[in-house]
């Protein structure tokens, strides 16, 4: 184990008896920057997705600090627009804290607001934790694509929730 292994250890360890108060809210512009690295460098995003109308970004904050962001993405699809639950990310020394539970039932709530009742997302099929959240919210998987990556076929599953 080396130092910054310990040291999260500690930090996750003091998390889990002493649970810190996390509040979900929507991103603002001023969080573009920390919030950048954390999106899929393949990504064409900029900061106008913090306003853009067919996405809502959410952020957990612990006190003033950014620890999570989830983003519900609309694709317009012929009449309707589809509900996407995207880029899902829990900083390291926060996970297992029940924030990516958070912020994902964050979407689940604003899908069923906005009168749709089905989310999907896209994981690889790797991502075991990521996997494992989707199945204990209740995702199912709807169908799976291979692409190739770094010259390797990685499956990746697209994720559906019928949400009530
Ligand atoms: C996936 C991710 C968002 C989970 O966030 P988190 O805040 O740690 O998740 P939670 O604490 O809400 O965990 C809820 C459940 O998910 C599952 N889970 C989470 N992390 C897990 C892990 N490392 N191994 C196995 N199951 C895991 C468990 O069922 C867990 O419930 P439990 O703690 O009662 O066993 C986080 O690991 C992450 O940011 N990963 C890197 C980015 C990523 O892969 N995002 C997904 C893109 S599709």
């Amino acid at each position: 184990m080396i130092l910054s292994d310990i040291l999260r250890f500690i930090h996750f360890s003091f998390y889990k008896l002493f649970k810190p108060e996390i509040t979900i809210g929507e991103a603002k512009i001023s969080d573009w920057k920390t919030l950048r690295p954390w999106l899929d460098p393949q990504s064409q995003q900029d900061e106008n997705a913090l306003t853009a109308p067919n996405c809502t970004n959410l952020v957990a904050r612990h006190g003033k600090k950014i620890v999570g962001f989830v983003q519900l993405l609309r694709l317009k699809n012929k009449n309707t627009d589809e509900l996407w639950l995207n880029s899902l990310l829990v900083g390291r020394s926060y996970r297992r804290l029940g924030i990516g539970t958070l912020l994902s039932n964050a979407v689940i709530g604003l899908t069923v607001q906005e009168g749709q009742n089905i989310l999907r997302l896209r994981v690889r099929e790797s991502n075991k934790p990521a996997v494992q959240l989707y199945i204990k919210l209740g995702f199912g998987t709807e169908k799976s694509e291979y692409f190739k990556q770094n010259e390797k076929n990685v499956k990746w599953l697209i994720m559906k929730k019928v949400c009530s």
